[in-house]
């Protein structure tokens, strides 16, 4: 790899000037310039371009139609349960996502791998429910012919067995049909275009490892939440079906059924992925809570702790008690006759309040009423307070009604009325996004002037907390394998952002402050989309500049237009300071009196013949040189002053992901017109790229 600075002394120095003057504006406009806010967060990305991640905790943002297709008995409840079949006789129910999935099949080719993770959940009043559901992949979200009862609302009598089905279904079946072969009335059957099971198994798990584990019966009717996983290997043809109750703490490690199948044959090119559940003479509330799957990739594990509630029969409980209370008050006294009553009463209250809980709940994000967050922050009290800065306050608050779920609320002074109508709009539409890395979105509430957005809560703060302490906090110091990991997470949420979502997002203020860390320590980005928003209602005349100092990209001073450009160049001020441990710019060391502009450090560490000097003295040297080589030379690669000589977020995450190798013979030429310019000589740098360190290669006059 060669690494190249070429200048002539004048053009050096010209532009050395204009970035002085980038940082005295900078300075001089500091905090409440950088207005960015975060939406969002949690499903759909795609890494290579066919491969498909999602996952729903709960289904309460999914939007019918657009985000999932259901059809028959199936809706999602207001809580987020979906609910496929209620316990009424002979319905079918079905959920699919509504974009198809890239298998590859239908050539002979090996196939995508696949891997599902969800929660069920299957209440029954009295005894022996029916008839079961399926994870189904199918050609189509339309399953022509599907009967109820036995068929799982999979298949139907004119179908069944039919090679042209093209069907896989994972059953978990409550029902015992001696017609469809079945082993017993609670079992897990693989089926492929038939409902004849290709292998069924009881259900159960296996406690423990190897020879010693042993089988644990599950009661799929048990009314309590079960967890599923099914991992189908293109590679090798193998399908591992496993089950456990949710009180189970971990996945076992061994699968209930693992079976060779060869679906070449069976699956199309593009698929579609869902559940079908029927019920018959025999009926259950079939529900699924959660769901995560992905293709090439284990999917994403589900959080067990945020599992929405399901409604429980209420009528066989109640009826119980009225008849108890009753034959006591017929024993005889009077004040047992009125605690009856008012049990009655009480039963009927709660009776009603759950029948509300089955509205649908179209609106996404969530619109919260101002009690529920007042309540939430214990009325914006300062002991909540998490954090200010950019555009508002930011509180912790905790909705009871959603069992204590722990959020984020961030209070805005809107301005205008005009601009909080754009707001509004614009927020409903960030509210929809989806992505792992980043932040989610939960809700929203307009109060007055004030807007409320209401965002997940990240329990590890922010990045900026990590690396330097910042607000306050006392965090742990990040390893190296943490901070690549992160670096990867902001790189997929912004590529998220750029090229993946239905328009282009650009962030405007990637930074450190703006990462946070979920429980699992993985970034989620946040705070976007705010500085688009607030232009709307701002005044032309007094349009500022949103960005951070030392993260600005140098064009943003001559047009004040953020590109994705823009905010590869902040990302790659990001790099750096998360592999130095420094800020891009920090006030001058004692005796100096310029600024330490991190960029300029680093590239003179590389041209000192030691890149590797340039990493967090506070790792102690426990990294991995490969890849801090990559950070570093990426982070100087982004803050390029010539925006189409930046990479991608595309090929950014190509490299960070080691999916593509930066070529041996890349070059970096930073000529008089870029920020990294080389006063009064061109430079040119060898790099072996097979480990070592960066060595000086050649100084020659410039060009
Ligand atoms: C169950 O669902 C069906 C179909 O969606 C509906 O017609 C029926 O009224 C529901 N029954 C109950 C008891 O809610
Ligand atoms: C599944 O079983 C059916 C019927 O027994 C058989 O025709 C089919 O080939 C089997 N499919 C696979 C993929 O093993
Ligand atoms: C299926 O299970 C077997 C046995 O535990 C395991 O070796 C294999 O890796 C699993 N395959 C998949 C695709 O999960």
């Amino acid at each position: 790899m060669v690494l190249t600075s070429i200048s002539t002394p004048a053009r050096g120095r010209r532009v050395h000037q204009g970035f002085r003057m980038v940082v005295a504006a900078s300075s001089a406009q500091h905090l409440p310039v950088l207005l960015l806010l975060a939406v969002c967060c949690c499903c759909c990305y795609s890494s290579a371009d066919d491969d498909v991640d999602f996952i729903y905790q709960g289904f309460q943002h999914a939007s019918p139609g657009a985000d999932l297709t259901l059809d028959g008995s199936a809706s999602v409840l207001r809580g987020g349960a979906l609910r496929l079949t209620n316990d009424s006789n002979r319905l079918v129910g079905h959920a699919f996502r509504s974009s198809p999935v890239r298998f590859g099949g239908g050539g002979g080719r090996q196939l995508a791998s696949f891997s599902t993770a969800f929660v069920l959940d299957i209440v029954t009043v009295g005894s022996g429910g029916g008839h079961g559901l399926a994870f189904v992949v199918a050609p189509s979200t339309a399953l022509p012919g599907a009967s109820p009862e036995i068929y799982l609302g999979v298949l139907g009598p004119a179908t069944n067995g039919r090679a042209t089905n093209h069907v896989l279904a994972v059953e978990f079946d409550t029902v015992l049909d001696l017609e469809m072969d079945d082993i017993n009335g609670n079992h897990v059957g693989i089926d492929v275009n038939s409902l004849f099971s290709n292998v069924s198994e009881p259900v159960a798990y296996y406690a423990g490892d190897g020879e010693g584990s042993t089988k644990v019966p599950v009661t799929l009717e048990s009314a309590q939440p079960i967890q599923a996983w099914i991992d189908y290997d293109g590679r090798t043809g193998v399908l591992n079906v496993t089950v456990a109750p949710v009180s189970v703490a971990d996945r076992p490690r061994r699968p209930l059924i693992s079976t060779k199948l060869d679906l070449r044959p069976v699956f199309k090119e593009d698929m579609y992925v869902g559940f079908s559940a029927s019920t018959g003479k025999l009926a259950s509330s079939h529900y699924i809570l959660a769901w995560s799957f992905r293709t090439n990739g284990p999917a994403q594990p589900i959080n067990l702790r945020r599992l929405p509630k399901v409604p429980r029969p209420s009528t066989a409980p109640s009826k119980l008690i009225i008849i108890k209370f009753a034959a006591v008050a017929c024993a005889g006294t009077l004040a047992l006759i009125a605690a009856a009553m008012a049990v009655v009463r009480w039963l009927r209250k709660k009776a009603a309040l759950a029948d509300k809980l089955e509205d649908w709940e179209l609106e996404h994000p969530h619109r919260f009423p101002y009690k529920e967050l007042y309540r939430a922050t214990k009325g914006f009290r300062q002991s909540e307070l998490l954090g200010a800065g950019g555009f508002g306050q930011v509180y912790k608050g905790v909705l009871r009604r959603h069992s204590g779920e722990e959020v984020a609320i961030k209070r805005i002074s809107a301005g205008t009325k005009q601009g909080m109508k754009e707001f509004v709009a614009e927020v409903a539409s960030l509210g929809r996004m989806r992505h792992r890395n980043l932040v989610e979105l939960r809700g929203w509430c307009k109060h007055s002037d004030d807007l409320l957005l209401v965002y997940e809560f990240m329990p590890n703060g922010s990045l900026d907390a990590h690396l330097f302490g910042a607000g306050g906090r006392k965090a742990p110091p990040l390893t190296w394998a943490q901070r690549f990991a992160v670096l990867g997470g902001v790189a997929r949420g912004l590529l998220y952002l750029h090229e993946e979502w239905e328009h282009v997002v650009v962030h405007r203020d990637v930074k450190a402050n703006n990462v946070l860390l979920g429980a699992d320590m993985a970034a989620r980005l946040g705070d976007f989309g705010l500085a688009r928003l607030y232009e709307h209602g701002a005044d032309p005349a007094t349009t500022r500049v949103a960005g951070t100092l030392g993260y600005m990209a140098p064009e943003l001073t001559f047009t004040s237009r953020a590109t994705t450009a823009t905010d590869v160049f902040s990302f790659g001020a990001l790099l750096l300071e998360v592999a130095c441990g420094r800020r891009p710019v920090e006030p001058p060391a004692a005796g100096g009196d310029a600024d330490v502009v991190l960029v300029r450090w680093v590239r003179d560490c590389g041209l000192g013949g030691d890149l590797l000097r340039a990493v967090d003295p506070r790792l102690e040297g426990s990294y991995d040189e490969a890849e801090a080589r990559l950070v570093l030379w990426l982070g100087l690669m982004c803050s390029q002053a010539r925006p189409e000589a930046r990479p991608t977020m595309r090929q950014v995450c190509r490299y960070l992901s080691g999916e593509e190798a930066i070529r041996e013979d890349a070059e970096l030429v930073f000529s008089g017109a870029d920020s990294l310019e080389f006063i009064g000589s061109s430079v040119s740098i060898t790099w072996s790229s097979s480990g070592g360190t960066m060595s000086a290669g050649s100084l020659h006059g410039g060009r």
